[in-house]
């Protein structure tokens, strides 16, 4: 699929990246595994751009009501497809499918089956395309670490992990603490904080990386600690 779609502008010699590349891909793969046509493409881009990318030039109702209404669309089309789906003799065999017969008694519900669908759609889309975005970005202002992976494409696996880490497409979710959780300054973070946890900023944390602010495409990243403390839940 990566391939079909490079081929679309490859004999132009440039193209948009992000519109023509990062983005159709994910939705084309998620369409693919899912089992649904991509003749739905353009309604799965129109919801991303409506949840995630809304036009903030527009006044702040204009902007939820038009989220709202992507919302409500997405799940009149995932409805049908429930319907649709549990209406025939064989849920199918693809991952709709195995979503479906996920639940208790071999089943989910309707309303679990619409609300996993949008965390799929929501977790699995902008991510990627962001994740891609960033990626090419830093490989076209760094030449040599370019070449380095022409060169010798076994380094790509090292190479995604460690630009996920330095470039961190997703860059903060929030967590509450269950607990009083005491920090490494020393101070305590008291329980029922609502708190935004820098995941950015985790990655470029020097007590967890040896050398943060380098990118080094020779070796995959482990952090000398893991982050994830007893009692933060989600
Ligand atoms: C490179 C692309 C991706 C990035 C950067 C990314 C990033 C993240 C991050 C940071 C979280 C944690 C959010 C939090 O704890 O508040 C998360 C959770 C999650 N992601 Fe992704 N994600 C990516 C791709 C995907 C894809 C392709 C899917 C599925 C199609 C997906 C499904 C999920 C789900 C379901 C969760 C919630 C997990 C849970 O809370 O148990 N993600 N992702």
């Amino acid at each position: 699929m990566a391939n079909d779609l490079l081929d679309t502008f490859f004999d132009t010699g440039s193209a948009d990246v992000i519109e023509e590349w990062c983005v159709p891909l994910p939705s084309a793969i998620f369409l693919s595994i899912m089992g649904l046509p991509q003749d739905d493409l353009p309604e799965f881009h129109a919801f991303v751009r409506a949840q995630l990318r809304p036009d903030r030039s527009l006044p702040r109702d204009v902007i939820l009501e038009q989220m709202s209404a992507a919302a409500d669309r997405l799940y009149a089309y995932f409805d049908k497809i429930y319907l649709d789906r549990t209406s025939q003799y064989s849920l199918g065999e693809d991952l709709i499918g195995w979503i479906l017969a996920s639940g208790d008694n071999g089943r989910i519900t309707r309303e679990e089956f619409l609300d996993v669908m949008y965390l799929l759609m929501m977790a699995g889309l902008d991510t990627v395309t962001a994740s891609l975005g960033c990626i090419l970005s830093y490989l076209a202002r760094n030449p040599e670490h370019r070449r380095q992976l022409i060169e010798d494409p076994s380094l790509w696996p090292a190479a995604v992990e460690e630009l996920m880490r330095f470039e961190t497409p997703v860059q903060y979710a929030q967590r509450k603490a269950d607990v009083d959780l005491p920090l490494p300054s020393g101070e305590t973070i008291p329980a029922d904080t609502l708190m935004y946890v820098s995941w950015s900023a985790a990655n470029l944390d020097p007590d967890a990386f040896a050398d943060p602010l380098e990118v080094n495409l020779t070796s995959v990243p482990i952090p000398t600690y893991r982050t994830r403390a007893a009692g933060i839940g989600a």
